[in-house]
């Protein structure tokens, strides 16, 4: 070979390399944390190893907790499109474990709540989609602010646990159907610290960063089908029902892109759902319907928990229309079943089962009953629930931080509801309290949540106000 062509094929070779390195040089310095926040500041896209980089940053502690939040609110502002909510989602979701449950004989579903004011429907959807031949590996929070969490809820039977290793969690889940914990620190565990810091930095109002939050930790379950339910009014995290579809449809767009039937129902979240709010009293209200004993006022609870598991059921298709499925669910219900598998799972659970027979045993005696009256005569047209979510919080049946313990006796009955007419000084509720002092801290915060017009002006009612698959 001439000189020169030996000369031209190393120098090829040699800049090829250099090349390469390039490549990789430009490749290792986008993925330094300056570098990808200057990229979404600038309004760029993310690819999904970038993103990737990311969560591997925050779960090793490769990141600072200034240069995460200064990306948070780089994303908060920019935004994420689709191809990057799924790649968080994906990052968040591998940054954990994963269940398994293929050794199961029966598919694998569970149900998501944004988060409302007496949202109870959590422990009677476990129960009645298990009696129905669904595996409900719910995996649950705490409330915060004026929203409950289930986990406060089951807490309020005596001896429940909700701190189940990964095997117990699957054995109770085989035994009874169902399994409710709370997240074991293997769980998409990069959400945790995303989560306070984009509380700490107000980036928590992001449609993508929500989506990749829920979704991560849901996907972790190994489903086959989930429900969410999306509410949105007075007392839900979405306000507006415009932005309450624009979640619904991202969380169902991530979750069938992750190959889970997904379903979402935005739901009423104008008053408290059923008639009480605070924890025990809101497992009381769960068996009296399960128990097939309950009063008007409860009838929402039963009537939106039967909806969503239906919808669990036409997905997971145990049930060939909506109609069918509602037969099978009433059945699930009025046979009893549902009922005895709660008492299993309690039982298994390490709980006192017998609130199952008598639901009175969660009610303290030792409260007292303080009747909030309505200052006019009318009918009532508006109730602000998250008020009235605030009002049990502050005399301790919820928290403000995650570090406040909780009274989970006290409460509120929603004794009328919106479109009641009420005259002057009828009850509009009745708060379950400790001593003078609170109800006085929460009685006039209680009057104002409502609303008193002349004429009953009440658009039209409906619990669930659209379904997005
Ligand atoms: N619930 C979550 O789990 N994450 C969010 O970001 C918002 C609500």
């Amino acid at each position: 070979m001439p000189n020169e062509r030996r000369f031209e094929k190393i120098f090829s070779k040699y800049f090829a390399e250099v090349m390469w390195s390039k490549e990789v040089l430009i490749k290792l310095s986008v993925m330094n944390p300056q570098d990808l926040i200057r990229k979404k500041r600038d309004n760029g896209r993310f690819s999904p190893d970038e993103i990737k980089e990311f969560v591997n940053g925050v779960s090793d502690g490769s990141w600072s907790d200034y240069q995460i939040a200064a990306l948070l609110m780089a994303m908060f502002i920019n935004g994420l499109n689709l191809r990057e909510q799924n790649a968080l989602t994906e990052a968040m979701l591998n940054s954990g474990k994963t269940f398994d449950f293929s050794d199961l004989d029966g598919p694998v579903a569970d149900k998501h709540s944004t988060g409302g004011v007496g949202d109870k429907t959590s422990i009677l959807i476990a129960s009645l989609a298990a009696a129905c031949g669904v595996f409900v590996p719910m995996i649950s929070g705490r409330g915060l602010g004026h929203t409950g969490g289930t986990l406060d809820k089951l807490e309020s039977i005596d001896g429940y646990n909700i701190d189940l290793s990964t095997d117990e969690f699957h054995k109770t889940l085989k035994k009874c159907g169902f399994a409710m914990s709370g997240q074991t620190v293997d769980i998409a565990p990069a959400d945790k610290r995303l989560y306070s810091l984009r509380d700490a930095t107000s980036t928590i109002e992001s449609v993508p960063m929500i989506v990749g939050s829920i979704m991560s930790k849901k996907l972790a379950e190994g489903l086959n089908a989930l429900v969410l339910d999306v509410k949105t009014g007075s007392g839900a995290f979405m306000k507006q029902e415009r932005d309450a579809r624009k979640l619904a449809r991202a969380l169902v767009r991530t979750g069938k892109a992750f190959g889970v039937k997904t379903e979402a129902l935005i739901t009423d979240m104008n008053q408290p759902l059923g008639k009480f709010v605070g924890n025990s009293l809101e497992i009381f209200e769960c068996i009296k319907i399960l128990q097939n004993d309950f009063d008007k006022l409860m009838k929402p609870t039963l009537d939106l928990s039967v909806e969503l598991t239906s919808r669990i059921l036409t997905m997971t298709r145990i049930a060939s229309s909506a109609k069918a499925a509602k037969a099978i669910v009433k059945n699930a219900l009025e046979s009893g079943k549902a009922l005895e598998l709660l008492k299993l799972n309690i039982k298994q659970q390490g709980g006192n089962a017998k609130v199952c027979d008598k639901p009175e045993m969660l009610c303290d005696k030792g409260l007292l009953e303080v009747k909030v009256k309505s200052p006019e005569t009318g009918f009532i047209t508006e109730i602000d629930a998250a008020e009235i979510g605030k009002a049990v919080a502050m005399i301790g049946g919820g928290r403000f931080v995650p570090s406040d313990k909780i009274d989970h006796f006290v409460g509120y009955a929603c004794d009328s509801k919106i479109g009641s007419r009420v005259t002057v000084h009828e009850p509009l509720g009745t708060l379950y309290c400790r001593n003078e002092g609170q109800a006085a801290k929460v009685l006039a915060k209680l009057q104002m949540a409502y609303k008193i017009g002349l004429e009953k002006n009440v658009r039209k009612f409906e619990l669930v106000k659209e379904v997005i698959s």
